[in-house]
């Protein structure tokens, strides 16, 4: 379907859970208690009539998202059934690699086409120290085990934070010799917990790669969202960027959001939308389901963020990445 400023919207990302296993500093605090109850989160048929409503509105590819989505034990099960539904094309899944290393295969036979894995250092006690307690070394096993796999690209989302991890950049770049990855660098967002980090422009990372390598462009590589691609020629690889400050793409948006606990998001940046839940939980069809969707998404959908410039603007989202799904 087309919004109103006639952007094709194509693309849901599906909060599964606000809980995760680690406790990376930009997302959620140490001692967070905030967590939604389990028995808030949807459903897994809950879950499963969302996505048919979604595709009837025309929606092809399913981002599963978090916190951190396989922490759910019904996870497989909420794979199989998305699936299943007709008209869903692609099934991908935003991770910090937790319980993938053993499932890896069960995933790929149960429809899961594309893994995009969070590493915000490739030195192990700064691994530790970003996510709170993350084991590098098993997620790094899980990085070239995921690669070999056959998915789609396999990509590594970098948040790169100033005077945190900026001194690893090109060591991010040469794990795309031998590996054939995507690493994405991605800006700090200023939401939640990102408020308290510097971020570093996408512009300022490609000059200093640029010192270095020649980059070409990877217009190969398949883009159905906001990064762009280069590669270092010889490589196996590609290295991307997401600049949602310095070079925003809401003009290109193809996406919205359901949180996990079935509100129906309309962009990253505003708690703008509507709750699905009470349609979940009456007999409401799936039909009836996908033209009330259609139309909060053709009304309230925003045409772009105000993340440089927020303090006079209504209805900015005040919640946690985790609870969003990024
Ligand atoms: P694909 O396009 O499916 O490859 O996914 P993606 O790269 O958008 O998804 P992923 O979950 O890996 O997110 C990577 C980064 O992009 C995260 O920091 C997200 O918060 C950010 N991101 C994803 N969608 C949007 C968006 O609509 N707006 C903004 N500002 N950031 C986004
Ligand atoms: N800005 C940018 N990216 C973020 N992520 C989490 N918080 C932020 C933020 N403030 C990333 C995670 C994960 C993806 C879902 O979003 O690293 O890869
Ligand atoms: Fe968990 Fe991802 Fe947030 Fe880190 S960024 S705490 S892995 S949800």
């Amino acid at each position: 379907m087309l919004d109103k400023s006639k952007r094709q919207i194509n693309y849901l990302r599906l909060s599964i859970t606000d809980h995760c296993n680690l406790r990376c500093q930009y997302c959620i605090p140490e001692k967070n208690t905030d967590f939604y109850n389990n028995c808030d989160l949807l459903s897994s048929d809950e879950i499963e009539k969302i996505v048919k409503a979604f595709s009837l509105i025309g929606i092809k590819k399913v981002r599963i998202t978090g916190g951190e989505p396989l922490i759910r034990k019904d996870f497989q099960k909420i794979l199989k059934k998305i699936n299943n539904t007709q008209g869903i094309e692609k099934i991908a899944i935003t991770t910090n690699g937790f319980k993938l290393l053993e499932n890896l295969d069960i995933f790929k036979e149960s429809g899961l086409n594309r893994i995009n894995i969070s590493l915000d250092s490739l030195k192990p006690h700064r691994y530790r120290e970003i996510t709170r307690g993350g084991d590098f070394n098993k997620i790094f096993e899980t990085i070239k085990k995921a690669a070999s796999k056959g998915f789609e690209k396999i990509r590594l989302n970098v948040v790169i934070m100033k005077g945190i991890n900026d001194d690893e950049i090109l060591d991010f770049v040469n794990l795309t010799k031998e590996l054939d990855i995507g690493v994405r660098f991605i800006e700090i967002m200023p939401i939640g917990e990102g408020k308290k980090f510097t971020p570093i422009k996408n512009s300022d990372i490609l000059s200093f790669i640029q010192k270095n390598y020649c980059l070409e462009k990877n217009s190969n590589s398949s883009t159905d969202g906001p990064a762009s691609y280069y590669k270092v020629p010889g490589f196996l690889g590609e290295i991307g960027f997401i600049s949602p400050l310095s070079n925003r793409f809401c003009d290109s948006c193809n996406r919205v959001r359901v949180t996990s606990n079935g509100f129906l998001k309309l962009c990253l940046h505003y708690d703008k939308g509507i709750d699905l839940l009470p349609y979940l939980k009456d007999n409401t069809s799936i039909e009836e389901l996908a033209s009330i969707i259609k139309e909060a998404i053709y009304n309230i959908k925003p045409k772009e963020h105000h993340m440089d410039n927020s303090e006079n603007v209504e209805n900015i989202e005040s919640k946690g990445m985790n609870k969003i799904g990024g």
